[in-house]
């Protein structure tokens, strides 16, 4: 059966809490499989090119620095397909104000600053572009 691909970064803030565990867990309960992790402290260049789309807006700079501002958790997770749609949906909304209780966001944060704990792939194709980014060595089929 055909897999699906998509990376999650656990967020600098998350990681100083020391969420990074039930984060997880949440995937692992959803049904996805754990394939990739990583736990290091990335340049501001790697976030300049993930968040390249979004160069210009206002909370470009913020966020750039916010991630290369330390440790955060890359973590790969495969599953059927869908699996994008279904790590965003657990992730909740983009800004953890408007996240339900129950999500990730809704359970663990409640603002965007100093960040919104967690950035899932928004698509197949941007899964396998930012996979490369922080795991060139995985291979992805
Ligand atoms: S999304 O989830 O990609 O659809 O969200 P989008 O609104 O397009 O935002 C793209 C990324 O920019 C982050 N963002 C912000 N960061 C800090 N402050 C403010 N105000 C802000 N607005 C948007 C947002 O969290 C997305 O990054 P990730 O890492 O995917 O969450």
């Amino acid at each position: 059966m055909l897999r699906y691909h998509t990376l999650v970064l656990i967020k600098p803030s998350a990681v100083q809490r020391g969420l990074c565990g039930v984060i997880i867990h949440r995937y692992e309960q959803a049904g996805l499989e754990l394939v990739g992790i990583k736990l290091d402290q990335f340049p501001s260049e790697v976030f300049a090119d993930l968040y390249r789309e979004h160069e210009g807006r206002d909370y470009y700079q913020h966020l750039v620095e916010q991630m290369s501002s330390g440790k955060i958790c890359a973590i790969v997770l495969a599953g059927p397909k869908g699996t994008v749609e279904k790590v965003r949906a657990l992730n909740g909304a983009t800004n953890p104000v408007e996240a339900v209780p129950g999500s990730i966001r809704g359970d663990y944060a409640v603002s965007m600053r100093p960040d919104n704990i967690v950035h899932a792939s928004d698509s197949e194709a941007s899964a396998l572009r930012e996979i490369a980014i922080f795991f060139p060595e995985l291979t992805i089929n």
